[in-house]
């Protein structure tokens, strides 16, 4: 198991470019199941995530190719229908192939993902919108047995609370459904509306997409995906909130401005300096930080993705900043963490209530998540001395080689083999 060694403080400076974002790749390779054929996906980053799904794809008996950011999925001859425990277990998002499979070929055997570090994460939404299209689905020792023996047939559901991944299950066994399909209060996060766009491409009848209400008129076959994936709006915000920590100045690149408008926001509320071109942000510190009050919602709201690190950037403000997670209420498996780096931070419920202070001093921690590694290592980069985060195989999950890149903004980060 790695670990990072970080010798603070430093103050990062300099330009880097955002990866395709893995929330919308993994949705989009599911889909590849959907159709017979070669799908080709571009923009593809080169992260955990994204292997272990190759291999659950490749357990379904399709074909994966990835060189230079760009996934080759042939589906010629895909005719498994199970996700076994060891993969799924090690990534929650293996539930996308349960629409596809259903869908495509009747019947899927998928494990039932299990809670997460912060808690529960439960599935119901995804079994019952597949159940309202005709899906029979039992649970049996530890599997999701889903079969629909005659074909998906058109019904209409609704999503209560939002959900991105039951939207993209259901949205997918849909578009292959027969007759029209309904369904209302949908995720309208940019992986998600991406996913329908290259649906829609690949030859499914969707309406309403970028909205809270789809309507999908199903056909009887897609021809394969050929979609990019778009940038990842979480690590475009993880950099940013490293230049707020960091007192530095940071230019992303290949970013999407209109997915970061909450996070800018946020940013400007702090103080910082925030100057957006086409694709390309730019965002410079104030001498301190100011405090926040910061509520997670649904997209366009917050990310809760990104609660961690801005959390770790109201550490070192020059007042009480207020963090509220309501997608997650559980989600502050970081604030012990933080707190062994000198941090002030109380919870209450749902609630972090964080007193700012003047320095962190580093310390060894441990990562328990990919986001909230992201944020003890934001921390660790100024934090005075050394910090040792252990466990960093949760942030292979999702940033690419984020070290490397950190360090061409100046930061002294180095991996080392334990
Ligand atoms: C996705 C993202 C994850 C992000 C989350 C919220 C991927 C691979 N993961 O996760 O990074 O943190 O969106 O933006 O894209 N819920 C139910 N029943 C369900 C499903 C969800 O009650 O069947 C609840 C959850 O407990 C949570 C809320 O709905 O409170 C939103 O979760 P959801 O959007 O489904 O998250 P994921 O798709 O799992």
């Amino acid at each position: 198991m790695d670990r990072f060694v970080i010798e603070g403080p430093c103050r990062l400076e300099g330009t880097v470019r955002v990866g395709g974002a893995k929330n919308a790749v993994l949705p989009l390779m599911a889909a590849a199941l959907l159709a017979r054929g070669e799908s080709i996906i571009e923009n593809v980053p080169d992260l955990r995530d994204v292997h272990t799904f190759i291999k659950l794809l490749e357990l379904l008996g399709a074909r994966c190719d990835l060189a230079g950011g760009t996934l080759r999925v042939d589906t010629a001859r895909a005719e498994g229908v199970e996700a076994p425990y060891d993969l799924v277990r090690t990534m929650r998002a293996s539930i996308y192939v349960l629409g596809p499979l259903l869908a495509a070929r009747g019947r899927a055997r998928v494990s039932l993902p299990g809670g997460c570090a912060w808690g529960p994460r439960p599935v119901n939404l995804h079994l019952e919108g597949l159940r309202q299209l005709g899906a029979e689905i039992d649970l049996e020792r530890g599997y999701i047995m889903a079969s629909a023996p005659q074909g998906l047939r058109a019904g209409r559901f609704r999503f209560e609370p939002s959900s991105v991944g039951a939207t993209a299950n259901v949205l997918m066994a849909a578009a292959l459904a027969d007759g029209t399909t309904e369904l209302l209060n949908c995720a309208i996060e940019p992986e998600v509306t991406v996913l329908a766009e290259a649906l829609r491409e690949a030859g499914a009848r969707i309406e309403g997409i970028g909205t809270n209400t789809l309507t999908v008129d199903g056909v009887p076959r897609l021809r394969p995906l050929r979609h990019a994936v778009i940038p990842d709006r979480i690590e475009a915000g993880t950099f940013m909130a490293a230049a707020a920590l960091t007192g530095g100045r940071i230019t992303l690149t290949g970013c999407r401005c209109a997915h970061l408008d909450a996070c800018i926001a946020v940013l400007k509320a702090m103080g910082c300096d925030v100057e957006t071109a086409e694709d390309a942000i730019t965002v410079a510190a104030p001498g301190r930080l100011a405090p926040v009050e910061v509520v997670t919602r649904p997209y366009p709201g917050f990310p809760t993705d990104m609660q961690a690190q801005i959390m770790a950037a109201t550490t070192l403000a020059a007042g009480t900043s207020f963090m509220t997670d309501t997608i997650y209420p559980d989600r502050f498996m970081h604030v012990a963490e933080l707190r062994r780096l000198g941090a002030d931070v109380r919870l209450d419920g749902a609630t972090a209530i964080v007193f700012g202070v003047e320095r962190l001093q580093g310390a060894p921690v441990m990562a328990t998540d990919l986001r909230a590694s992201a944020a003890l290592i934001l921390a660790g980069l100024a934090a005075h001395g050394e910090t040792i985060v252990r466990r960093v195989y949760h942030i292979d999950r999702g940033y690419e080689r984020i070290e490397r890149r950190l360090a061409q903004l100046g930061a002294r980060i180095r991996r080392v083999a334990e």
